[in-house]
């Protein structure tokens, strides 16, 4: 008579723990995951950001503010203005880190108004008055921009301090000699591109700050205009939606169970071998 060692159950078991737990883990649909993905282009320059972020209903704060610290995943890419992708940083809210071990990321979403705050300084939190939250993503601090060569990599942030009017960033950090790594010419002030959700184009030229690659005038005469927006434009605000590809993601991954399908046939199957060998023969 075969008989089959008790031991096998526990491994058979645990088998299938693993295969339903990595198909959970890989498509994020756990109790009640929910995926937003974020979206802008600069208004001098053209290059675009975007993103996602994950995060479980249950670690959301009674404020309904989910910041940094609730977060399952947040990615977010940088694309160059003829739409070449530069880099992608992943789980942002982990890494990079600064020199005391901290993820640079600062953020602030408010799950009922379904917005990513943006019009305060980039690192602020503020829990009574909302509109002070500003974000940082990618790598580096803002703080040291003005220093050349201190930090590397590429950032999207929001405005620099509360006096200032609501407006976002693209840099790519200066190296030693005042350029960034991909040396693409200044858009706005000392930044690669910029965006002022409550000023036109022609306010900002009216600075003296857009970069000259993009627009010159000589005399009154427009010489140069390669502006990635209209002259009475506003610049764009981060828009945000929900993900479908995460709704589409998790409603396949339930029809089958939590598990794919022929991983889960298998443990059943192995499951039932064992129990019919030790209870029959
Ligand atoms: C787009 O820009 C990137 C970065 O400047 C450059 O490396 C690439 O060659 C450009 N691609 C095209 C098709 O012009
Ligand atoms: C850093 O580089 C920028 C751009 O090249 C330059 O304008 C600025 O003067 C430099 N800053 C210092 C402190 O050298
Ligand atoms: C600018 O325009 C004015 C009148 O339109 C003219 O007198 C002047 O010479 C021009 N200056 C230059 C540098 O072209």
């Amino acid at each position: 008579m075969v008989s089959i060692p008790k031991t096998i159950w526990p491994a058979a078991l645990l088998f299938l723990c693993w295969t339903g737990g990595s198909a959970g883990a890989e498509n994020h649909c756990g109790a009640d995951t929910q995926e937003y993905e974020f979206f802008w282009r600069g208004q001098f320059a053209g290059f675009v950001v975007k993103g996602s972020f994950l995060f479980d209903a249950a670690d959301v704060p009674a404020n309904g503010i989910v910041r940094e610290e609730n977060l399952l995943k947040l990615d977010v890419s940088f694309y160059a203005p003829n739409g070449t992708l530069l880099r992608t940083y992943e789980d942002n809210h982990k890494n990079p880190t600064d020199d005391e071990g901290k993820p640079y990321l600062n953020f602030a979403f408010d799950v009922h108004a379904e917005e990513i705050f943006q019009d305060g300084t980039w690192n602020v939190d503020d829990n009574e008055l909302k509109y002070r939250n500003g974000f940082m993503m990618g790598e580096g601090k803002p703080s040291q921009r003005k220093e050349n060569g201190s930090q590397e990599g590429l950032a999207f942030w929001s405005r620099p301090s509360d006096d200032k009017t609501p407006h976002l960033h693209v840099d790519d950090w200066n190296n030693q000699e005042g350029v960034g790594q991909y040396e693409f010419p200044i858009g706005f002030s000392s930044h690669e591109d910029a965006s002022f959700h409550y000023q036109t184009t022609t306010q900002r030229i009216a600075t003296g700050k857009v970069g000259e690659a993009y627009y010159q005038e000589n005399n009154g005469t427009v010489v140069v205009n390669k502006l990635a927006s209209d002259l009475d434009a506003f610049g764009q605000p981060l828009r945000v939606r929900a993900s479908y590809d995460h709704a589409m993601e998790c409603m396949k991954a339930l029809s089958s169970g939590g598990a794919s399908a022929p991983a889960m046939a298998l443990s059943l199957g192995l499951l039932w071998m064992i129990s019919f060998y030790n209870a029959f023969l």
